[in-house]
C-alpha cells in the first residue's frame, strides 16, 4: 500500500466563518486531529448560499492565510486551500461565474449541496446547469438526500450526466448520519462514489476523521480502487484534471 497522504475536499475548518470552529484555537485542534489521521491537504469549504451573509472571497483568503501562518508557527504542516460548499438555488451558478462563490481549489470542480428533501428532478437539473456551463459538479454528502436512498439507478443518472459524488467519511465507519454504513460501503465498492470528505465542523463531535473510513472500506475493496478514491481522485481536483 502506498503512503497515505489524504486530501480532504470538504471541510469547515476556518474560524468564525460559518457553522465551523469558533476560534483559531479550535481550528488548530482540528488540524492536529487531521494530522494524526494522515491528512496533509485540506480544502476549506465554507457554506455559500444566495441570500445568506456570505463572506467575500477576499475575507476568506485573509482568514485562510491567518490559519496557514498560525499552523506553520505551531509546526503543523498542511496545505490549506479554498473553496465553497455551495447551496443550490436557481441563481447560484451566476455567483460562481461572477467569482462570488469559489470552485474547489480554483479548479473546475464545484462542491454543491441541496436540501435533504429536495426532489431528484431539481438535483438533476441543478447539477446539469453546472455541467453545461463547463464545471465539474461534486454532489456533497450523497447519503443525506431522501430521494437517493437505496436508489442506485438515480445515482447512476447523476454520474452519467457528468457530475461526481462525494460521501462523508463518518458515514462509512458509522458515527454521524449513520443510516447504514454497510450500505454506504457497498456504494463505494460499486464505484458510485468518487470522493470521501470529512465534512468536519469542530474539534469535538464532527472532527476531521478519515482513517476509520479507509479501514472500513479496505476490507472489501482492491488496493487500487481504494487508492483511487482516497488519494488519486482528490489529487485530480488539485491538478484540475478530469477523473
Ligand atoms: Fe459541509
Amino acid at each position: 500500500m502506498a503512503v497515505k497522504q489524504y486530501i480532504d475536499i470538504h471541510s469547515h475548518i476556518l474560524p468564525g466563518v460559518d457553522d465551523g470552529p469558533f476560534s483559531m484555537e479550535e481550528t488548530m485542534e482540528m488540524l492536529r486531529i487531521a494530522g494524526n489521521e494522515g491528512i496533509t491537504t485540506i480544502i476549506a469549504t465554507p457554506h455559500y448560499a444566495v441570500g445568506s451573509k456570505n463572506m467575500t472571497i477576499g475575507e476568506l483568503i485573509n482568514i485562510r492565510n491567518q490559519v496557514q501562518e498560525t499552523a506553520k508557527r505551531l509546526g503543523l504542516n498542511y496545505d490549506i486551500l479554498l473553496g465553497n460548499e455551495i447551496f443550490y438555488s436557481e441563481s447560484v451558478l451566476e455567483d460562481v461565474i461572477l467569482g462570488k462563490a469559489m470552485t474547489l481549489a480554483d479548479s473546475r470542480y464545484v462542491l454543491i449541496e441541496f436540501g435533504v428533501r429536495e426532489h431528484f428532478k431539481t438535483i438533476y437539473h441543478g447539477l446539469q446547469e453546472f455541467v453545461l456551463a463547463g464545471y465539474a459538479p461534486v454532489l456533497a454528502h450523497v447519503e443525506r438526500y431522501n430521494c437517493l436512498v437505496k436508489r442506485e439507478d438515480l445515482m447512476k443518472e447523476l454520474i452519467k450526466l457528468g457530475s461526481y459524488i462525494q460521501m462523508n467519511s463518518v458515514s462509512l465507519s458509522g458515527r454521524f448520519w449513520n443510516t447504514g454504513a454497510a450500505y454506504h460501503r457497498r456504494l463505494v465498492n460499486k464505484g458510485l462514489v468518487h470522493f470521501i470528505g470529512t465534512d468536519c465542523h469542530n474539534a469535538k463531535l464532527r472532527t476531521p476523521l478519515i482513517e476509520n473510513a479507509y479501514k472500513a472500506v479496505s476490507k472489501h475493496m482492491s488496493d487500487t480502487h481504494i487508492q483511487q478514491i482516497f488519494i488519486e481522485n482528490p489529487k485530480k481536483i488539485l491538478e484540475n484534471k478530469y477523473i
